[in-house]
Formats: structure tokens, sequence, C-alpha cells
């Protein structure tokens, strides 16, 4: 959106939040409300933090806010993220020194999952609105601390799920709101990574559990908030398996980075980050400040995450949930199947054989991707009423920006903040607990072979109804 166009909208909002419109996180807008930028910081200039968070906000909304600092441990990286994102703020290695220097009103975090709520917490203590990329923390401990720093705090939480804003994910809501199938009872759900995208998470950090939580929470935190916000309730007990079968120790041999390995002729998984230049200035080239390799082996034996995983789900409205995450799919895609009371709604993405249709994957892989990727395409979903024939919704649906998600909330932050949502797809802390307490839970289960009560793991008490 052109940025004129942002002022001017700016202006309209502006009468609105003065009126008092109830806004998730209004307390971001006052700057703006006071005819000033909304100062950011970011801390964790990765790919996500300078891409997503960095360069478009830059480019979309440079007449509403400025970025008045980064931080990171890798000092190369910051050096390229000031580049990357066109900005010229003070960088810094010490998030503290920062905030105190900077006083931004909002802070984006973007490191790896495991250290968000460190930012998380002293952001909200040093009086800064947060906003948090997804998975909001790695275990039900770090969870408690914040929610507790958001209670004492008067500032406000955001979390990053950009799923619920793809168009298609919000088709599926507004039939569920409107009972389309009736009362939903239960629900089969199936995420299938392919040997690119899913391979890439043992690759990296989000191959230890200590960094990522396992895909129980770093990758399935988008599916849980999914399931949350669309059954509308909360998620009340869990029962899971996993196991690591494929990657890690199972493989047949290892090296060390995928680069120069000498097994690449016989490594089907073979990658060559050197040929990608971006990472390859992002990440290669700083390997030597922190050590930190994107391409490692996946078949390394330090690798201690699932890459299978199955579990049951009992929501607080009695609706029971069959999931399972697969991270070896010869093809990249998902499936999920709502069976009401009057019928059954059934929805799927990218799966070759349903959508006849010859996809690369290696280049679905790529579109994902890229943020810039925006071309429409009609996908269907299917209503099936009792009795009835069934009946193909076509929803209009983009490629790039994990389906149109992306670009979606960041309007809804920046751009429509005052704005009514039938949907209520903004979401806060309880919404990025609730998701990261299924994957515990299933951790938890799976540790202890019993089901785990999500009462047991925080202070949050599910509900039949979500608030
Ligand atoms: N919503 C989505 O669809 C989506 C997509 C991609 C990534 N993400 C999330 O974004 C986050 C970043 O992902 P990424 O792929 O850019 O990871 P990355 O590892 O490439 O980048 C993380 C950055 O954080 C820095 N960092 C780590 N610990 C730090 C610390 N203590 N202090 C300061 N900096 C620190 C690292 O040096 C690195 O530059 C993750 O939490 C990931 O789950 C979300």
């Amino acid at each position: 959106m052109p940025t004129e166009i942002n002022r001017r909208h700016f202006l309209t909002m502006l009468s609105s939040l003065s009126a008092g419109t109830a806004v998730a996180g209004s307390t971001l807008w006052s700057p703006i409300l006071k005819g000033e930028k909304l100062k950011i910081a970011l801390v964790g200039t990765g790919i996500r933090g300078i891409t997503f968070w960095g360069r478009r906000l830059v480019e979309k909304y440079s007449d509403i806010l400025e970025f008045v600092g980064l931080c990171d441990i890798n000092p190369g990286r910051l050096e390229f993220a000031l580049k990357e994102m066109q900005v010229s703020c003070p960088t810094y290695a010490n998030f503290e020194k920062m905030v105190q220097e900077r006083k931004p009103d909002l802070v984006i975090v973007t490191t790896k999952d495991s250290n968000h709520h460190e930012f998380i917490i002293k952001g909200l203590d040093m009086g800064c609105d947060v906003l948090t990329e997804k998975p909001m923390t790695t275990d039900e401990f770090k969870c408690q601390e914040i929610i507790d720093a958001e209670r004492r705090s008067n500032k406000n939480l955001i979390v990053g799920f950009n799923y619920r804003w793809s168009p298609y994910m919000t088709k599926i809501k507004e039939l569920l709101m409107e009972e389309k199938i009736g009362k939903v009872t239960s629900v089969d759900f199936n995420w299938y990574l392919n040997t690119y995208h899913g391979a890439s998470y043992f690759r990296r950090w989000h191959g230890l559990r200590q960094a990522g939580g396992t895909l129980w929470v770093h990758k399935a935190t988008h599916h849980f908030d999914l399931l949350n916000w669309w059954l509308d309730s909360d998620p009340e007990e869990v029962f899971a398996y996993g196991d690591l079968e494929h990657y890690g120790s199972n493989g047949p041999f290892r090296g060390n980075n995928c680069r120069d390995c000498e097994h690449t002729d016989k490594c089907a998984f073979h990658w060559d980050i050197t040929k990608n230049e971006f990472l390859t200035n992002l990440y290669t080239k700083n390997e030597h400040h922190d050590g930190y390799i994107r391409d490692n082996c996946l078949f390394r034996e330090e690798i201690n995450i699932y890459d299978k995983m199955s579990a049951q789900i009992k929501y607080a409205n009695n609706v029971f949930v069959n999931y399972s995450l697969t991270t070896y799919s010869p093809f990249e895609g998902w499936r999920i199947a709502f069976n009401g009371t009057d019928g059954r709604l059934e929805a799927w993405q990218d799966i070759p054989y349903v959508e006849e249709q010859d996809v690369s994957q290696a280049e679905l892989h790529a579109q994902e991707m890229n943020q810039k990727a925006g071309d429409i395409y009609y996908k269907p979903l299917i209503t099936h009423n009792l009795w009835s024939d069934y009946e193909r919704i076509m929803v209009g649906n983009e490629r790039g920006g994990h389906g149109g998600g992306d670009k979606r909330l960041h309007d809804k932050i920046f751009v429509h903040p005052e704005k009514e949502d039938p949907y209520e797809r903004a979401a806060g802390v309880r919404d990025g607990a609730m998701s990261v307490l299924i994957g515990v839970a299933a951790r938890n289960s799976i540790e202890s072979g019993r089901p785990v009560r999500i009462a047991e793991l925080t202070d949050l008490q599910p509900r039949a109804k979500r608030i």
C-alpha cells in the first residue's frame, strides 16, 4: 500500500481510537495518536527478522514507523541487516542497553524460540509493547513467566500467528462460525512436510529440543493455534506418540557441513547453501562470529527431536482431535476434516494426487519462503451435509507469505488496528500459551506414557469457549 494512503488511513483511524475503541494492543498506537512515528527495536536479525519484520515494514509502512535499534549476538548479521533493511539505526549486542538508550514503543522478537521469553519479559518490564514470532516460548515454565510478566505490565504482547490471516484458513473459520455443519464434534488434521522443508528443520537449531522445543512446539504451534481458533475452545487433555526414525543418528552416514560433505554424491538431501547468495551473506559468511551453521548434517548424532508425531487432543467443549505431523513426506501439504452434528467439512492444500497437478516440491518451498509471490489461485473446500449432496466452495488463495497470511497480519497491526474483526484473528498471550501448551503436553505425554492435562502446566484453566 503506498505510504500516503497509509497516512490518510491513520488519520481516520486516530479518531476512532481516541474515541475509545477497544483494540487488543492499542497502547501501541499512542505515539501515532501524538503524530509521532512508532519506534521499533528488533532483536534477532536472522532471515525472519530482517525480511518479514524488517525490510517489509520499512518498505510498506515507513511513514508511520521507524526502526530505532537492532540487536543480535552476531555482529556480521547486524551489519548485513542494516544494508538489507536499508536503515541506519544503532546496533547492539546487549538488548537491555538497546531498550534503555533507544526507548522503543514496540520490541519485535525474532530470535531462536528458546530465548523468546527473555526478550518478551524484559521488553514488557521495561515498558514496551512486545510482538513475538511464534512459538511464544518452548516450555511450560517460561510460558508461566511470560503470563506473569504481561499481568504485571500495562503493555501488551502480540503473537504473530500469520496462518489465521490466510483467506483459506479464514473461510474455514467463517463456515464453522456459521455452523454450516452444525456443532463440530471431532477433527482429523494431518500435516505433511516434504523432504525439502521438513529436512530443513534438522539442519538448523530446530533439530535440538533445547533450542526449538521439538517440532511439537516449533512447527505444530501454528497448527494448534489454528485448531484452538477454529474450534473456539481451549485444549484440555493431550495424549501423544513420537519418534525419531529417519533423520539424526538413523542416517547411513554423516558429515560436517552439507556444502562440502564427502557423501554429497550419495546423499539425496545434499544442499549447497553457497548457491544461495542471500543465505551465504546472512549466515555462511558470519559463521566465524558465533559458530551458527545453517547447513549442518541432518544425520548428526546430536539431533534429539521427533520426526514423526501423532496426538489426540480433547478440547474443553468435548471436541476430539486426531493430529499428525510428518517430516519426510514426498509432498508438502495438509488436510483437515471436521465432523459436525449436521455434516462434514473437508479442506486440504497441495496434495498432488487430489489436485492432479505437477508441482515441483523444491519450487513450492522456494515460493512459500518468498514474501513477494502473490499470485491468486483458487482452492476448494467441501461441505457435505447429512442426507444432501456435497458442496464445493472455491476460495481465492495466495502462494507466498504463508498463504497470504503474512501481509494481512501486518496490515492488521500497522494499518487497521481499530477495525473490528468478526473472525477475531489478532492473537495475544493466552493464544500463544494455549498453542505451545498442546505441544508441551504432547512431549510430556510421550515421556510419561500417560495423557497430560493442560491445567497441570500453568495457572491457565481451559475454557469450553475461548476468551
Ligand atoms: N511465523 C512464521 O511463519 C515464521 C517463519 C519463520 C520463522 N519464524 C520464527 O522466527 C524466529 C526466527 O527464525 P529465523 O529462521 O530467522 O531464525 P535464525 O536462527 O535465522 O535467526 C535468529 C537470530 O537470532 C539471533 N539470536 C539468537 N540468540 C540471540 C540472543 N540471545 N540475543 C540476540 N540475538 C540472538 C541469531 O544470531 C540469529 O541472527 C523463530 O522463532 C521462528 O520460529 C516464524
